[in-house]
């Protein structure tokens, strides 16, 4: 009997790639395991406008990218230049329908100058600035929009500050999923 594999689309392969990179050269992408969950929950929102803290070299924004449709954009923000440069390539090589823009610079600087709306946000830079960045992006999403963020069981003590906002503050309803020695936080922005 003759089996087929199924076809990979360009993503898939570009994914695969930086997977294989990170096994040789340990490269801080959430990686397939989170990443199944953050692909769901962008599956399930169908966010317009995506907001990605902590570009690398385009892993995440590759995954969240090929669920979306040519009508929703991503701004994804990397400090480091070198890194923007790859992400650039690799999201160019992985042909997604959705656009992405890349933005070189701090995010601290750059998320008060964004204009617009987002409805899902993707943090994962600097683990003890979280609340920061949250707190920059807030007036920008609107109410329902999804926060994600990475790394919420490993560095969860470099996030306390941001663990307890999104869970004790009263504008999130916020929940825990553990992976592994890791874990994500999906917290949802009630007004
Ligand atoms: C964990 S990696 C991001 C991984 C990526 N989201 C993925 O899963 O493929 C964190 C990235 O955030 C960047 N970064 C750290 N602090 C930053 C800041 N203040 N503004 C923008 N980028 C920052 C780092 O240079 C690094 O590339």
């Amino acid at each position: 009997m003759i089996t087929e594999k199924p076809v990979e689309s360009s993503a898939e392969l570009v994914l695969r790639a930086i997977e294989a990179l990170s096994e040789k050269a340990f490269l801080p992408i959430i990686g397939s395991e989170k990443g199944k969950f953050l692909a769901e929950e962008i599956r399930l929102a169908r966010p317009k406008h995506v907001l990605e803290v902590g570009t690398l070299i385009g892993y995440s924004a590759i995954l969240m990218g090929k669920e979306l449709d040519a009508d929703a954009e991503i701004v994804t923000i990397e400090i480091h230049r070198g890194e923007a440069e790859q992400a650039g390539n690799n999201i160019a090589k992985a042909v997604i329908s959705a656009k992405v823009k890349i933005i070189k610079g701090n995010a601290l600087h750059i998320i008060p100058t964004l204009q617009g709306i987002f409805d899902f946000a993707f943090i994962d830079a600097e683990k003890t600035e979280y609340l920061q960045y949250l707190h920059l992006a807030e007036p920008k999403l609107r109410a329902g929009a999804v926060v994600f963020a990475d790394n919420a069981g490993r560095f969860a003590d470099q996030m306390s500050d941001y663990l307890n906002y999104v869970r004790n503050s009263g504008r999130y309803r916020s929940r825990y999923i553990g992976v592994g020695d890791d874990g994500v936080e999906i917290s949802v922005k009630l007004t």
